[in-house]
């Protein structure tokens, strides 16, 4: 297959000089901490498909159940001409949706957009050959920063899959919520995944899975910064953990130093220091309620049209229409 066209919004200096300035934040602060974003180079999106086939990470399953049932009527409710897909990876799922589009008779363009070039051209190249006559623009690109640049035409339907949204801080979250509307017209369309609360052992297992998996996942960030800025981290002295916090209704994964370190950083002229057992926050997935998802979407210039969960009411799917 030949490589897809992607627009591409990220130019590699750039994400270096990105990467170099949340690493030096991020690792000089009192509580060591890195944004979730740069899990996703060619292996972390390999990683994190590997993650949605696993037995205990259930919201990838739970989400398809959801968009099987209810395609149809998402495609009848919009009549969306254009279907966006923010952090879309490999956009397997989305096929639900481009299905119902199409049979429903209004579609006419996919715009997939993520950090993650090496899972895009993946994504638009087979679409592409699945979905002869479809317009598809992949867009390599930064949700938090590039939404204005997104093509098609209206009415616009943007998904948020895979419950993406839980890995922003709520403070971000509500910004993210807003941009979103900002780009939209009333009365184009939102598609929401989020999931729910539910007991620390289901959760914690879902980050923390027998074969091991998430942990290279959680791990792949120390080989990104080596690769990126000539760091020395060992991944396998650094080890997996997935922590429930009750009072912020969030998953954490942490990597914690199995034994007293220090860390040389070229690329972002820094050496760091590790306690034993100091840890890194990489990530944190909130999971929510559905009386929380209808009140960020309404303070965010949403109206919540539909509410679905699967069967087991393990994972949210929220239709919201822009409003005035
Ligand atoms: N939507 C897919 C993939 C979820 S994984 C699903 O439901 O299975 C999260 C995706 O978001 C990854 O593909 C990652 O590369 C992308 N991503 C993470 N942070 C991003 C950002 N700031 N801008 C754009 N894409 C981002
Ligand atoms: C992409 N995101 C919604 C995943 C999640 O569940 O928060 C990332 C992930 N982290 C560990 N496993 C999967």
């Amino acid at each position: 297959m030949s490589k897809p066209d992607l627009d591409v919004h990220r130019d590699p200096v750039d994400v270096t000089g990105a990467l170099r300035d949340d690493v030096r934040t991020g690792l000089s602060a009192s509580r060591k901490w890195l944004p979730s974003k740069w899990f996703y180079d060619a292996r972390g999106s390999a990683l994190f498909e590997e993650i949605t086939g696993l037995p205990e990470y259930y919201p990838t399953r739970a989400e398809r159940e959801v968009l099987g049932r209810e395609a149809a009527e998402i495609a009848r409710v919009t009549g969306a001409r254009t279907l966006v897909e923010l952090g879309s990876g490999s956009s397997e799922k989305t096929r639900l949706l481009l299905d119902a589009l199409r049979e429903h008779g209004t579609l006419q363009a996919f715009v997939p957009l993520d950090v993650s070039e090496a899972a895009l051209a993946g994504a638009v190249g087979a679409i592409q050959a699945e979905y002869p006559g479809l317009d598809v623009r992949g867009v390599v690109g930064d949700f938090t920063e590039h939404l204005g640049l997104l093509p098609g035409e209206p009415p616009r339907l943007v998904a948020f899959l895979g419950g993406t949204i839980g890995n922003f801080l709520p403070g971000e979250r509500a910004k993210f919520l807003r941009s979103v509307r900002d780009v939209l017209t009333e009365g184009e369309w939102l598609l929401l995944g989020t999931d729910l609360v539910k007991d620390r052992e289901t959760l914690e297992r879902a980050y923390d899975d027998a074969a091991g998996v998430t942990a290279e996942f959680n791990r792949n960030v120390l080989r990104v910064i080596n690769e990126r800025l000539g760091a020395d981290f060992d991944p396998g002295r650094f080890a997996h953990e997935s922590y429930w916090d009750n009072g912020n209704e969030w998953i954490e994964m942490r990597l914690r130093a199995r034994e007293a370190m220090t860390v040389t950083i070229p690329g972002a002229d820094l050496a760091v220091r590790f306690a034993e057992g100091e840890d890194i926050r990489t990530e944190i997935s909130a999971k929510f309620r559905q009386e929380g998802v209808a009140a960020e979407l309404a303070e965010s210039g949403f109206t919540l049209r539909k509410w679905w969960t699967d069967a087991p009411g393990r994972f949210g799917v929220s239709l919201a229409e822009a409003g005035r």
